[in-house]
Formats: C-alpha cells, structure tokens, sequence
C-alpha cells in the first residue's frame, strides 16, 4: 500500500459496498489468497466504466474473474475478454462467472497472455478499454500490441505498477529475485509516459496504476 493507511481504510470505511456477489467472491479469493483489484482500484474503474462507458474491454490476467465480474457488473452494454494461463484459476473463473450471469458478456481465453493478444491483434481486433493485471514483468512487451489493439481515443490501465512504492528504490536495495521484473516496470513506465500517441498519468493508489488515453 503506497497511500497511508489510515487513509484508505477511512476512503473503504466511507465507499459504497459492491453487490453481495462481488463481496462474496472477494472474501472468498482474500481466504484462499488468490490476488484481486484493490478497493481504490475497483473505484477508479467503477469511475471510468460509468464515465468513458467502454463496450469492448479487454483484459490480461482473469485470475478467478472477480474484476471481470466487477467490470460486467458496473459496465452496462460490454463485452470483456480475458485472459488466465494458469489451468486452476481457469476452473475457478469458469464457475465464478457462470454463476455470475455474465457467460454472455465475459469470454475468458485460456493461454499465455503474449500469444493471446498478438492473435487478436493479427485478426484486427480492436477495443475501448484494455486492462493489464498479468505478469509484471511482461508489460514492458504488452504494450506495443496493446496499443494497436486500443482504438484511438481507447483507454489503456495498467495495475501493480508502483511494487507497493518499492519501484523507487535503487536496484541494489531491491531484493535478487525482484531486480529483473522491477528493471521491467520502470522500463515500462518510462516508455508508456514517453510514448507520443498515449497521455498517461501513473496514479500512486493501491499498488500503483497507470491510465493512458490513445490520442492517435
Ligand atoms: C493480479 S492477478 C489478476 C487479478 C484479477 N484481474 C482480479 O482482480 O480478479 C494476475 C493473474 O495473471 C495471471 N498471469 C500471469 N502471467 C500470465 C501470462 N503470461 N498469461 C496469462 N495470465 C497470466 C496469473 O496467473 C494471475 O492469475
């Protein structure tokens, strides 16, 4: 948590709850430890489904669906497609969502995240929204295909950027293991700021998020 957190348990405190469905399956990924969207990230997407109203949305890491239940939920008219490599989540997210409602509007693709998306991206698809929740280290190379996928005026999030404000500290304070994948995000977060045809903002809520808008 990069924000103090007195503070985000006072913004939870004050917050709307989620529908019981989605309060259930949060605790139920909570207990069984699979990671979802923190609450200040499920708000800043709430914000933007209601304002910007994306039909297509597409997302890279399902985990158990909960965010793409959440997103079909405060989404209206959409249509999400997302992504999970990992085969037990992949059982879990099927169940999740058929017991949801959603099979019509959410289309979970089983493989590697990086394959998926250049495929989609070979077939011309294109989207309103794309949210990026996979591999970390990854996203360095999801963004070029993510961005052809987008369409102009389209939205690009990315979450987990900020490594709960550890991105700032120097590689050697960084433990071993981490070096190669923070040495990525910031790679990543230099090239998504720089990028000319994305305005971005890196907001330090949660464990860091970047929004981009697509200007051509
Ligand atoms: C932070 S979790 C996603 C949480 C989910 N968006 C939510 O809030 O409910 C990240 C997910 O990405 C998946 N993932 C990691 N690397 C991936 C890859 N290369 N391809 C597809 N999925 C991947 C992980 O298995 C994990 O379930």
């Amino acid at each position: 948590m990069i924000t103090d957190e007195r503070t985000s348990t006072f913004i939870d405190s004050v917050s709307n709850p989620n529908t019981p469905y989605l309060e259930e399956l949060e605790k139920k990924a909570h207990d069984g430890g699979i990671p979802v969207i923190r609450r200040a990230t499920q708000s800043i997407l709430k914000f933007i489904l209601a304002d910007l109203k994306p039909e297509n949305i597409l997302e890279l890491g399902t985990a158990t669906a909960f965010s793409a239940i959440f997103m079909a939920t405060y989404g209206g008219n959409v249509h999400i497609d997302t992504i999970e490599n990992y085969k037990k989540r992949i059982v879990e997210a099927r169940q999740n969502i058929a017991q949801s409602g959603f099979e019509k509007a959410i289309r979970l693709i089983e493989g590697d995240a990086q394959s998926v998306i250049e495929e989609l991206a070979a077939g011309a698809k294109s989207y309103d929204m794309i949210f990026i929740d996979a591999a970390k280290g990854q996203y360095i190379s999801y963004l070029p295909v993510c961005k052809k996928l987008l369409r102009d005026g389209g939205i690009l999030i990315s979450d987990n950027v900020l490594f709960d404000g550890d991105i700032v500290l120097s590689r050697f304070a960084v433990r071993r293991r981490d070096r190669t994948i923070h040495a990525r995000m910031r790679e990543f977060l230099r090239a998504v700021s720089e990028d000319e045809e994305l305005v971005t903002t890196i907001l330090p809520v949660a464990d860091g998020m970047t929004l981009s808008v697509k200007c051509r």
